[in-house]
């Protein structure tokens, strides 16, 4: 895997009756053996873990657990600590080759059990056969791309003049504090995790508590590959506790996190205040949220835009940083448009995932179902209600946390539906008179993370290249499902900072440079 062009690991092929019938197979194995116990785990030992255990549930049936987490708290992150300590050295100083055949091992073993891996996904997040294949397949990716990128950093591209050899060193930064969310419960953690490890960083894992299984079972995936014990420690424990208590200890070196801005920002206060004995600055890598806008332009092709809108709106119920949550029309189309989306979208099935026939499944928490409900409310203050889909009572009395796809129109730049993050299917639509004003009002915005333009005008294609300036501008497409190597993905503004992830220089936010100039 080390020669020739990359490739990203092909979905599976659900239209293929067979794929089906192992797919089907899988979810029985997976459902066979939900339940399970799920413990710290420090140096490759499960840890028996501190006071408090939750219950990882299906959020498409509350009642059925996903797994029974035993959380770490303050005193097994602070053992773990001391593990990692023990370990940096040694792992700094282990060959690029070895870290590099890790990784690629990682994705062997990811790959040997991808099914069971997007089956678990599907009960432990709610997502639905091709986007759990989809987050297993971008995991697979990041380990291959990660170690293809990794052997870039072995060579120094520095000049060296007679009598005098100079070396450019790429290190490990030290110890690497991984905090992912649930949303891409393998692909996020596996990322940012690989390019840690890669580098020759050890890692402290601390999962999202909704997708705590996942993460426990990617550790056992890197360990199976071979990552030695002392370089990955799983820790699932309150962010507010034991997370903020890590962040701010003095000897991590480096936190990469992806989650909400809230917590972005408040990651980087605590990281601007150096702790006592501190040593250094710490590192932070860091991915927000988005407030994705797709721009409409009176010409589109609306037999294109229509779905792509629908399934960057609507897929995975719109929990994503990538997902559309206002479509901005220009004036001559947005009538037409509006009637579409709202057709398309009364068309969604909604049911639990495990039926490949849904399209739509449910939220992660209840929390999040109220959350979005509020914005609903709101939206019928700002806006006029297109949409709001009733969800039918034999799937409410799951249970499960189903939010409808909901559409609202009469939305303006200044609404709160237009610039607060739902995370969930709530689609708003804006009007403007012209394209500029339509990319004006889309960038106009804290989250400058994915965006979209349909439009048949070349000049106006070529406007947006310029002005529309996101993170992952996307051109008479949908928006969302980023590949590894093909669409770097990372935001401006309040969506991010950094270099984004699967692109050619995410590694270099994981490593220090040292220059050694020898006379010779
Ligand atoms: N990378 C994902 C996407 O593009 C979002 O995190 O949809």
């Amino acid at each position: 895997e080390h020669s020739g062009e990359f490739e990203n690991e092909p979905f599976l092929d659900f239209s293929r009756k067979e794929i089906r019938t192992l797919f089907r197979a899988a979810l029985d194995r997976v459902r066979g053996s939900l339940g399970r116990k799920v413990l710290p785990r420090i140096g490759g030992r499960e840890v028996e873990g501190g006071e408090e255990t939750i219950r990882s549930v299906d959020p498409a049936l509350p009642s059925r657990t996903v797994a029974e987490v035993r959380l770490a708290d303050g005193k097994i992150a602070a053992r773990a600590l001391e593990e990692a300590i023990r370990f940096r050295e040694t792992w700094r100083e282990s060959s690029w080759e070895t870290r590099i055949s890790i990784l690629l091992r990682t994705a062997g073993v990811l790959r040997s059990r991808r099914m069971d891996l997007a089956a678990t996904e599907v009960f432990e997040t709610g997502k639905s056969w091709t986007e759990a294949d989809a987050d297993v397949c971008e995991a697979i990716d990041f380990c291959v791309w990660y170690a293809r990128m990794a052997l870039r950093l072995k060579e120094s591209g520095l000049s060296s003049p007679p009598g005098e050899e100079n070396r450019l060193r790429y290190e490990g930064r030290g110890i690497a504090l991984v905090l992912p969310p649930w949303n891409f419960p393998l692909a996020i953690p596996a990322g940012m995790t690989a390019a840690a490890l890669v580098t020759g960083n050890v890692v402290l894992l601390k999962p999202s508590l909704e997708a705590p299984l996942m993460g426990a079972l990617l550790v056992e995936a890197l360990l199976e590959a071979g990552v030695p014990p002392g370089a990955i420690h799983y820790l699932p424990g309150r962010g507010e506790t034991m997370g903020r208590q890590l962040a701010a200890h003095r000897d991590i070196d480096l936190i990469a996190f992806t989650g909400s801005r809230a917590v972005g920002v408040s990651l980087l206060g605590l990281i601007g205040n150096p702790s006592e004995g501190q040593k250094g600055l710490k590192h932070f890598v860091c991915e927000m949220g988005g407030k994705n806008a797709i721009v409409v332009d009176d010409d589109a092709d609306l037999d294109l835009a229509v779905p792509a809108i629908l399934s960057s709106a609507f897929s995975y119920q719109g929990q994503k940083c990538s997902a559309c949550s206002r479509v901005i029309a220009v004036k001559g189309i947005h009538d037409r448009l509006a009637e579409r989306l709202v057709q398309g979208a009364e068309a969604l099935s909604i049911g639990p995932p495990e039926d490949p026939e849904h399209r739509i499944g449910p939220v992660i928490s209840q929390r999040a179902l109220e959350r979005i409900r509020e914005y609903v409310g709101r939206g019928l203050k700002e806006g006029e209600l297109l949409l709001d889909r009733e969800i039918p009572e034999k799937i409410r009395e799951t249970g499960g946390y189903y939010a409808g796809p909901a559409i609202f129109a009469g939305i303006r730049p200044q609404h709160v539906l237009a610039n607060e993050e739902i995370f969930g299917p709530v689609l708003s639509v804006l009007k403007a008179e012209s394209f500029r004003e339509g990319i004006t009002f889309a960038i106009d915005c804290d989250y400058r993370l994915t965006g979209g333009v349909f439009s048949r005008s070349p000049s106006h294609i070529d406007e947006a290249k310029k002005t529309f300036r996101v993170g992952n501008l996307y051109i008479n497409r949908g928006i969302t499902g980023a590949r590894v190597g093909r669409h770097p993905f990372g935001g401006l503004g309040f969506s991010g900072w950094g270099s984004p992830a699967g692109g050619p220089d995410t590694l270099l936010q994981f490593v220090t440079s040292r220059t050694i100039s020898e006379n010779v």
